[in-house]
């Protein structure tokens, strides 16, 4: 399978970036509709998440980041986390091959509040290998697909996905790996 991740900047909030140009939710989401009829998924704010679903298809499902946060002066609670829309992916493993009854691990839920800045390119928005393995075990990502990380930013998302392919299993998507190896990205590149 095809997947795609798209993590562009958050509508309205261009300005974080030297591109300083708002990203065309529209052209983005037919874009990855039509290339990537397999699967993909987007991260987006949850303040943008009304306006950016309703330019999504029928059946796209809403996965929650619990992130970590900026501590800033708000009228408003602060928003702790990052929501990721989901279309299609391979249908996860419910039997294994006798037939036998497999129930799996994978949820739509991350609770990952680690910093990652000694990564070489850090920059805003860069996202933890826990985050990406979370999102590529959402799509049941195995070993013999291919990911296109839309949005490279730092490389991070890529390279958190060529240790994926790495680990995985031909046919299964893996345990989420311990966080020690993951840890060593920071070392990859
Ligand atoms: C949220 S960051 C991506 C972070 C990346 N996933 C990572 O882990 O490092 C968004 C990226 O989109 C780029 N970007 C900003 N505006 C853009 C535009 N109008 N067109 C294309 N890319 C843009 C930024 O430079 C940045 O690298």
């Amino acid at each position: 399978m095809r997947f795609a991740y798209a993590d562009p900047p958050y509508p309205g909030k261009a300005d974080y970036y030297s591109e300083r140009q708002e990203v065309d939710h529209a052209s983005l989401l037919e874009g990855l509709q039509l290339e990537y009829p397999d699967g993909w998924a987007l991260s987006t704010s949850a303040a943008a998440l009304r306006d950016v679903l309703a330019l999504c298809p029928p059946g796209v499902r809403i996965a929650a980041w619990v992130r970590s946060v900026r501590r800033t002066p708000s009228r408003r609670p602060i928003s702790a986390w990052e929501p990721v829309v989901l279309a299609g992916g391979r249908p996860l493993p419910v039997a294994d091959r006798r037939g036998a009854r497999v129930v799996h691990d994978v949820e739509d839920a991350l609770v990952y509040r680690g910093r990652y800045r000694a990564f070489p390119g850090a920059l805003i928005g860069m996202k933890p290998p826990q985050f990406s393995v979370w999102v590529f075990r959402q799509l049941g990502a195995t070993r013999s697909d291919t990911l296109e990380d839309v949005f490279p930013g730092s490389g991070a998302v890529s390279e958190a996905w060529r240790r994926y392919v790495g680990a995985v299993a031909e046919t299964r998507p893996p345990a989420i790996p311990d966080a020690s190896p993951l840890q060593d990205l920071r070392m990859a590149r």
